[in-house]
């Protein structure tokens, strides 16, 4: 069965630019993209994207499925839905699952359940150490074999500069990017919420920016000794920004990330103690927010990412301390994108959709993020006018752990092709042609 989209705005984020045109689908690849591509009198569905934007399927770098182990916070079958909702044809998963992905079991079993129950692509992450306790390195080699396109301790940075600096040179050995959740666990010890005004007012216990920043400036040095590649995990600190920018403008082999919270809300966002607004690393100061939207616009954010972090409403619904940190990100990003940094002028439509297309293909290795003929037949459709008000309750996650229930957020995804299969048309999308 073919599948013909007609009408739409094509963003290609590697030529970086927009033009009209229809795409042909077949056998889960892409036919052709132009006019006059037929279609009609063969079995074809049609799909109309008149008024809407057709982009290579969005990529997520930075989720947590939490399946093994923590399946009732999420599994691989809900969370792949939630990015199907959310506009993503393929996620990168972390490895603090239970057991930790730091073995090649683990990532066979992700990859095979993903078979059998995911609506999108999986593509998992590995530790860098045992356990993701920061001793041991993991066996880099056979993660990449057993189909890793990283390694990651996140959750945790490795503290002990001598193991990374080891695990820097096995995963540059092997071809695989070091991810690191950038945070000195010595400074940020029993912090809740940025350290500043706001939590000097609230009377919680504040994790200075310092905290993210100082291992930022560390992993750059040691990216630099052993030529690693290093990505930086949801940078949320104005310091890690200018250093990145540093990094880049000597030519390391440095790329950075931002999560759609961290350039949509300040630390004013945790005043009502909502557990939800409870996230690692915490909601910084305005003048943060600011340098990460500046890192966004002049490039030296490569990526957003949404650090998708899942729990139940039991662990959340508690006290601001007693809460885990993490909230969900799948089901808002898109919707955040457009309405925070889209319609401002912050990122072109291009340019937002390469941050989340083909950079963060590029630094995984992953032949994706790309809506050329021959390539997989992903494809995100986002309707630039739709607006919707957030609902956890219509959430395909099993987290319900937003800040955001009840923004009106504009600029949705409204159809999701994944290997030419729709696998998510948002309602009242209603095929054409
Ligand atoms: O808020 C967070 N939650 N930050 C992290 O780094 C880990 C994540 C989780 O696994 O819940
Ligand atoms: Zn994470």
């Amino acid at each position: 069965m073919k599948l013909i989209i007609k009408g739409g705005r094509i963003i290609d984020p590697v030529a970086r630019k927009m033009f009209f045109a229809d795409v042909l689908v077949g056998e889960g690849k892409i036919l052709a993209i132009g006019t006059d591509l037929g279609g009609e009198g063969e079995q074809c569905v049609a799909v109309d994207a008149r008024g809407k934007l057709v982009a290579p399927g969005l990529i997520d770098m930075h989720v947590h499925l939490r399946d093994p182990g923590f399946e009732a916070k999420e599994t691989i079958e809900t969370g792949t839905r939630a990015a199907a909702r959310g506009g993503f044809t393929s996620v990168a998963c972390m490895p603090n699952t239970d057991p930790v992905a730091d073995n090649k079991a683990v990532i066979t079993y992700i990859c095979a359940r993903a078979k059998e129950k995911g609506l999108v692509n999986v593509f998992p992450v590995g530790a860098i150490t045992a356990g993701c306790a920061g001793e041991q390195l993991s066996e880099m080699a056979d993660l990449k074999a057993a189909g890793a396109v990283a390694v990651s301790d996140d959750g945790r940075c490795v503290a002990n500069s001598g193991v990374l600096y080891r695990a820097m040179q096995y995963a540059r050995m092997v071809g695989l990017p070091i991810i690191e959740h950038c945070e000195d666990a010595g400074l940020s010890a029993g912090g809740l919420v940025h350290e500043g005004y706001i939590s000097t007012v609230l009377g919680l216990k504040g994790i200075p920016a310092a905290a993210e920043t100082i291992m930022v400036a560390r992993d750059i040095i040691l990216a630099e000794a052993t030529g690693c590649r290093l990505h930086v995990a949801h940078v949320s600190t104005a310091g890690s920004v200018e250093l990145i920018r540093q990094a880049k403008a000597k030519g390391l082999p440095v790329t950075a990330e931002v999560t759609p919270h961290h350039f949509s809300l300040t630390e004013e966002a945790v005043v009502n103690f909502d557990p939800n607004t409870k996230v690692n690393p915490p909601l910084r100061s305005a003048a943060d927010v600011r340098a990460v939207r500046e890192g966004l616009r002049d490039g030296t954010i490569d990526v957003i990412a949404t650090d998708h972090a899942p729990h139940t409403v039991q662990e959340k619904d508690v006290e601001y301390g007693l809460a885990p940190f993490g909230m969900v990100g799948l089901e808002t990003a898109v919707g955040l994108v457009w309405t925070k940094l889209v319609l401002p002028g912050v990122l072109d439509p291009v340019e937002a959709i390469a941050k989340m297309t083909v950079n963060p293909a590029r630094i995984l290795g992953l032949s994706k993020g790309t809506l050329a003929v021959g390539a997989d037949a992903d494809i995100t459709i986002i309707d630039p006018e739709r607006e919707e008000v957030v609902d956890p309750a219509r959430f395909a996650s099993k987290g319900r752990n937003t800040p955001f229930a009840g923004w009106r957020l504009k600029g949705l995804p409204v159809v999701t092709i994944v290997g030419g299969k729709i696998v998510f048309r948002r309602e009242g999308i209603i095929d054409g042609g």
